[in-house]
């Protein structure tokens, strides 16, 4: 999505997917392609998260930079140094815990591994094939001696982590290719892994018209949905607006684990920024 795209456009409407295939012959027969690839994956992995696996195994053999989302090496850097430069802005301590859901390739990871101290950092990801990149981006780097942890998953529970271990938890362009149940399941379970006053940060592809998806490989939502999500699950979330301000097409929420919940007596300060240090609470942008 450009950085200025319709917020109210749905991709999904057959009117809509004619005027961009006039607008841009070239990309019919990739987007067949890629249509009638997902298309047979799907009926091979009826599960979401199987289903997503099976295109970044796709993806990654043909180019794992493209499968994060970056079509050559300066994007790639430059999205990695974009989301890198922002958790410094809010806060983000080397010796503060990290968790990154949908690591990837390490495109922002690196980053924050060499930032954080040693073990500090935890990766995780739905695909093997990706972090098999991941691996290699870290040996790339000369990283090894921060020893951090990657990890696949096969759902967000986040079972196998501690109880009140992060500061700071991130995930970038996941949501915006994970279904609802997803994102509940990880909202579900964040708090339980976030210390008291952390903070989980994540992208979305927003919509301020009807929520949508294509080939249940992008998904749209409106903020009210995601933050609604959120305080069912007894997180505070709120609009990021001044991601709104780099060039890049997915907002961004904040979700925060009140200082209070669980009983737990540990101060703000353990962890950073207060919430008015970036969020712009209240915020009903879409
Ligand atoms: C577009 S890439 C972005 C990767 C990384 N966050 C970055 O910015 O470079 C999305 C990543 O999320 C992973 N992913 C998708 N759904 C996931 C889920 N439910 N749990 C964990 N990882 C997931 C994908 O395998 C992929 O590596």
């Amino acid at each position: 999505m450009s950085p200025h795209a319709d917020r109210t456009r749905n991709r999904a409407e057959l009117g809509h997917r004619l005027r961009y295939a006039a607008r841009h012959p070239g990309r019919i027969a990739p987007h067949v392609r890629r249509t009638a690839r997902d298309l047979w994956l799907r009926a091979r992995h009826r599960d979401h998260v199987a289903y997503y696996r099976a295109v970044m195994a796709s993806d990654a053999a043909r180019d794992p930079r493209a499968a994060v989302g970056s079509r050559n090496n300066e994007r790639w850097l430059a999205l990695g140094a974009m989301q890198f430069d922002y958790l410094l802005r809010h806060g983000l301590r080397p010796d503060h815990h990290m968790l990154e859901i949908g690591c990837g390739n390490l495109r922002a990871g690196w980053r924050f591994i060499d930032h954080l101290d040693s073990g500090h950092y935890y990766g995780i990801d739905i695909s093997p094939d990706i972090l098999v990149h991941a691996k290699r981006t870290l040996v790339e780097r000369g990283l090894q001696s921060k020893l951090p942890h990657l990890t696949m998953t096969d759902d967000l529970t986040l079972d196998f982590l501690p109880d009140e271990h992060f500061h700071v938890v991130h995930a970038h362009s996941v949501f915006s290719h994970s279904p609802p149940e997803v994102i509940d399941e990880c909202l579900a379970h964040v708090g339980r892994v976030l210390r008291p006053g952390g903070w989980f940060d994540f992208t979305f592809d927003r919509t301020e018209g009807r929520e949508h998806q294509v080939l249940r490989e992008d998904f749209y939502y409106r903020t009210e949905t995601l933050t609604a999500l959120a305080a069912s699950h007894g997180l505070e979330a709120a609009f990021m607006s001044d991601w709104e301000e780099l060039p890049h097409g997915q907002s961004k929420i904040r979700v925060l684990r009140p200082a209070t919940a669980r009983g737990s007596r540990a101060r703000r300060e353990d962890v950073g920024p207060a919430p008015a240090d970036g969020p712009d609470a209240g915020h009903t942008d879409g």
